[in-house]
């Protein structure tokens, strides 16, 4: 990490390395083979929801071997720290009709639930194809509604967590990796 970076990232903040850029690698490639594979020959729309998911978004579909376009939703739940606001506001909606596609929402993590489970209502109401969710993390333990993505890369424990794509106060997304965040 460079000075400019330091400055407005400060690395004392960073508890623990918590997911590895080769682990995160290694699943990506294990789910793109999988996506491939199951949409073989079907219309395939990705789903980013905005901005966690951003970096997720960019490696997993170059894992992918199949045709497949992209579509960008941005969703907000929390404020500008590590507090959930408790509501889902859409502020930025797809362009496609996907009632003609397989959509897969591309996910950066669920914690309480909330996001997604609106997300899908609203998205399932459009009638596409088929509809699933694939999350990069899943924190089980903070859930407040009742919502079970369709596949989580990696399972994690009730932390706050920043980096490849999650911030804190928008700073950490360009971390390669994702690590334990001191909020105290
Ligand atoms: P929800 O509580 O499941 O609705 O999660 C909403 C959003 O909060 C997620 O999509 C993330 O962008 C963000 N979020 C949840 N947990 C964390 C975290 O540990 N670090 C950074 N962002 C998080
Ligand atoms: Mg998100």
């Amino acid at each position: 990490m460079d000075a400019v970076s330091l400055k407005c990232q400060k690395l004392d903040k960073i508890k623990r390395i918590l997911i590895s850029e080769e682990e995160i690698r290694a699943k990506t490639k294990e789910i793109g083979a999988l996506i491939s594979r199951e949409y073989q020959g079907k219309p395939l729309l990705l789903v980013s929801i905005l901005k966690g998911s951003f970096i997720f978004l960019a490696d997993l579909c170059r894992e992918i071997s199949i045709p497949c376009e992209v579509g960008f939703m941005c969703a907000e739940s929390y404020y500008n720290g590590t507090a959930s606001s408790g509501s889902v506001n859409i502020v930025l909606d797809l362009k496609q009709d996907i009632s003609e596609y397989n959509v897969i929402i591309v996910e950066d993590i669920v914690d309480s639930g909330r996001t997604l489970s609106e997300v899908v209502k609203m998205l399932a109401g459009r009638n596409p194809i088929s509809l699933k969710v694939y999350t990069l993390m899943d924190k089980p333990e903070r859930r407040e509604v009742d919502f079970k993505p369709d596949y989580a890369l990696f399972t994690v424990p009730d932390l706050f967590v920043v980096g490849y794509g999650l911030d804190c106060g928008e700073y950490y997304r360009n971390l390669p990796y994702v690590a334990e965040y001191d909020c105290s």
